[in-house]
């Protein structure tokens, strides 16, 4: 059968690449790889959970030495140790810069290898190959890598692209259904700060995408790629708006961390695009339809709307990032419009807590 593959190509300074989105291409990957790159030496970086279902698809080639190292599975992988292992692992095995990684895997492999990729021998191409819905839409594209200090997520890390992003969304049928919903969230943030259009297609064919009919999913992790493209081109390096990409990130962040993981990014930040929502009705930046859709449809998806942390709880964590925090008052992203988000600077934090510090849980439901 022929594969349609949807192709998007990334122009950042100094890099040029490709991101292929198929149903099936996992299994031309490799040969893919090998025209594209023609690598010396590839080595191929899985965890515990994909190792089993999709190394299949990178077999021993006689003509090409290859390498496999596969971490465990979950975010304590992100780590110094891991990084230092998989380093001295990659030059005990041998490696030049003709070499290419691979990060098969969601995005701590991807976060890690792409840290690694960036640092061994000063930098080394990469190819990530996600295999989960949250990676396909955000991690794998846009070159953020990074590993976790005891100090905080993501803390160690550089910009370093990808040499190519190939996406099969045939994968996404063997994630668990909390990790699936995950991944919609951030597809979700797409629509919401960039393209209302995009959410009117989400709300009629949501229930498509939850079957994950893969000519849906395909459609939707293509725009969801097109839009993150355009703010990793437009700012690579997050001097302004590629921090459009974190809505509800920032309430998000806060939730995880108090929470302790155990309410997943996805969810986080699908709380925290709710938060966001309300107070932007709140200022009167949007109306309480758009609050309204917003939260109806957060609903279907299966997320959560609300968490049992108060803001009070809540703020500490968010003055911990330096980007949000000012001498006066907090940034915070924002909705204008279904469609259109906006930074807000100078936000007393008086206002947050006047908003919604009365209740003990965020965010407060609507009148009937
Ligand atoms: N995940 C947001 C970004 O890559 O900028």
């Amino acid at each position: 059968m022929e594969l349609n593959f949807n192709k998007i190509n990334v122009n950042v300074p100094g890099n040029n690449y490709e991101i292929q989105i198929s149903a099936g291409g996992l299994e031309s990957c490799l040969e893919l790889i090998l025209k594209t790159h023609s690598p010396d030496r590839l080595i191929v970086i899985t965890d515990t959970n994909v190792a089993p279902l999709y190394l299949k698809y990178f077999p021993e080639q006689s003509s090409l030495p290859m390498h496999v190292i596969t971490v465990p599975a979950g975010e304590a992988t992100k780590s110094f140790d891991n990084f230092q292992n998989i380093c001295e692992d990659i030059l005990r095995f041998g490696v030049t810069r003709k070499s290419v990684l691979v990060a098969l895997g969601g995005g701590v492999v991807g976060d890690l290898v792409g840290f690694v990729a960036s640092t061994l021998l000063r930098g080394l191409r990469f190819v990530q190959v996600p295999t989960t819905l949250l990676a396909q839409v955000d991690s794998s594209v846009g070159g953020k890598t990074a590993i976790n200090s005891k100090y905080g997520k993501n803390l160690v890390g550089a910009f370093h692209q990808p040499s190519l992003v190939i996406i099969d969304v045939l994968t996404c049928h063997t994630l668990a259904e909390a990790d699936f919903i995950d991944g919609y969230a951030e597809i979700l943030k797409y629509a919401l700060i960039d393209d209302g259009d995009f959410f009117i297609w989400l709300n009629e064919n949501l229930q498509a995408i939850q079957k994950r009919d893969p000519q849906f999913l395909q459609e939707a992790v293509h725009i969801s790629c097109l839009k993150k493209v355009k703010y990793v081109e437009a700012d690579e390096r997050e001097q302004n708006v590629r921090a459009l990409l974190n809505f509800g990130h920032t309430f998000g962040h806060a939730i995880e961390s108090l929470s302790n993981f155990s309410i997943s990014h996805g969810a986080s930040v699908a709380i925290g695009m709710c938060m966001a929502s309300e107070f932007s009705f709140s200022l009167g930046l949007v109306g309480e339809d758009v609050h309204r859709k917003i939260l109806d449809h957060v609903g279907r998806a299966r997320l959560p709307t609300r968490c049992a942390f108060s803001i009070q709880q809540m703020l500490p964590f968010m003055r911990k990032d330096k980007k949000v925090v000012s001498s006066d008052g907090l940034t915070l992203i924002l909705l204008e419009d279904l469609g259109r988000a906006v930074v807000r600077s100078r936000l007393p934090e008086e206002s947050l807590v006047r908003h919604f510090g009365s209740s003990d849980s965020q965010t407060s439901p609507l009148p009937q």
